[in-house]
């Protein structure tokens, strides 16, 4: 017979096994298993279907042939070429896999850590922190419009959304991973194994997920994040009751020869694209930041930076690539300081000819701030997915 201290120690293990059954049939175990909803089989808003089951953009400034690098201000100039042509199922597996931590080494921050919609796709950071607690040295930029930009990162170092996103992707300070153990978590989760399948039908379905097929489907929806529906847009096509009285007065103070802001941020993207030394200044006590210098290997461009665009702007505070100023109101007075003003001592930069003394008034600022706050449409910003195919939550 057994006595009572072992009824009661057997009671308890019984318990345990109870206790550890319920875990291991938990929700949030199970629903790792759950069925994620199939791709979408439609194009984001702002994109056209085509009979290849591709989706094509369509915006109004496809009505204007003026091409985008002649017209410094001009209303109705086009815009440059836009990545398209990504299907509507490939942007939809790009959007889960943009939100998902399964994507970092340690499985905990996705692309949507730093470039959160809530945030304009940015982090409100002045710079970002990555895996480890590390602080990077940049401010993260908005990925509105990133599709139709011809160099990425403040410094211009890479060329194409699939190569711009191997380096946090499998930066230390960034997302931490390998190649080798992204695919690997990848193709052992057999949502993603299907959702891949989906988007790539030419290829055999039980075929490993390739790296190729993950950077497409990033791509191809950072590429559908097209914001060009403002207020100032529908000035632009026509309706003038759109602006009010002293944002028109800030367009006009942006586009004129004195404060000469859009021969850098020429619309209707706000920005030409081009590389600019303009001396912003970096955070108290660090160094000058030699900006496109490094990658271009080319001392004219010391403290040289791409021009941002300013779409959205008013929901990417900080400003500028070190996030040194707080406001929009700080960054517009940068301008206004004086050219060279916070060029570090011992530095020679060479300030581009833009960027001199238009000696803007108090009012003039402020109609400035009033103008770029027209920029703001975020009325294409996608779904947040309720449920990752990882069975993950979301990290934003
Ligand atoms: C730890 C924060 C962090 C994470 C995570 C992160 N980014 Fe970024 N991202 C940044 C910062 C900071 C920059 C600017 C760095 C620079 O210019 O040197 C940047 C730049 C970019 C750019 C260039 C935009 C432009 O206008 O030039 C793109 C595109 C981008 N990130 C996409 C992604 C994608 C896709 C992922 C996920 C695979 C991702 N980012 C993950 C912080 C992050
Ligand atoms: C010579 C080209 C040039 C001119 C002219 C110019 N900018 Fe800029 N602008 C830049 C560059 C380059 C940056 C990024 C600099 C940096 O990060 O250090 C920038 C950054 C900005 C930012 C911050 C963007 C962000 O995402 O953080 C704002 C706001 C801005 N400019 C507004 C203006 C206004 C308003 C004017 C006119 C008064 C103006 N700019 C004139 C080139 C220019």
């Amino acid at each position: 017979m057994p006595n009572k201290g072992t009824i009661i120690k057997s009671g308890i293990s019984g318990m345990v096994l109870v206790v550890l059954l319920f875990f291991v049939m938990s929700p949030k175990v199970s629903t790792s298993y759950a069925p994620v909803p199939k791709l979408k089989t439609q194009c984001p808003p702002g994109f056209k279907k085509n009979k290849n089951n591709e989706c094509m953009a369509i915006n109004l400034y496809q009505q204007y042939d003026s091409p985008h690098d002649n017209g410094v201000g001009g209303l109705q100039t086009g815009l440059p070429e836009i990545r398209d042509g990504f299907s509507p199922q490939e942007i939809d597996l790009g959007r889960y896999l943009f939100f998902d931590p399964v994507l970092s080494g340690n499985q905990t921050i996705s692309c949507a850590t730093c470039h959160d919609p809530g945030k304009g796709f940015s982090d409100g950071m002045a710079t970002s922190t990555g895996m480890n607690g590390e602080k990077g040295t940049r401010s993260a930029p908005t990925l509105w419009n990133v599709g139709y930009l011809k160099k990425l990162f403040w410094d211009g170092r890479s060329k194409s959304l699939e190569d711009q996103m191997q380096e946090p992707l499998f930066a230390h300070n960034e997302m931490d991973n390998t190649p080798e153990n992204l695919l690997q978590s990848l193709n052992a989760i057999e949502n993603y194994r299907s959702l891949f399948a989906e988007a790539y039908p030419e290829r055999p379905k039980a075929q490993a997920i390739a790296l190729d097929e993950i950077y497409t489907a990033l791509a191809g929806f950072q590429a559908s994040l097209v914001s060009l529906n403002s207020r100032y847009d529908q000035y632009a096509h026509g309706y003038h009751d759109a602006l009010t009285l002293n944002e028109i007065e800030g367009l006009n103070v942006f586009r004129s020869f004195v404060a000469r802001c859009a021969e850098c941020h020429t619309p209707p993207l706000f920005t030409n694209q081009q590389f600019a030394v303009i001396g912003t200044p970096e955070p108290n006590g660090l160094p000058l930041d030699p900006g496109a210098q490094v990658p271009f290997q080319d001392s004219t461009l010391r403290g040289a930076f791409k021009v941002p665009s300013l779409r959205n702007i008013a929901k990417t505070a900080p400003y500028m690539h070190s996030g040194r100023f707080e406001t929009l109101r700080e960054a517009v007075e940068f301008y206004t300081k004086g050219r060279g003003h916070a060029v570090p001592e011992g530095e020679d930069l060479i300030i581009h000819w833009h960027i001199w003394e238009p000696d803007l008034s108090d009012t003039e600022l402020d109609r400035l701030v009033d103008f770029l706050k027209t920029l703001t449409d975020e009325s294409f910003t996608p779904q947040i997915p309720e449920q990752l195919p990882s069975g993950l939550e979301p990290a934003l």
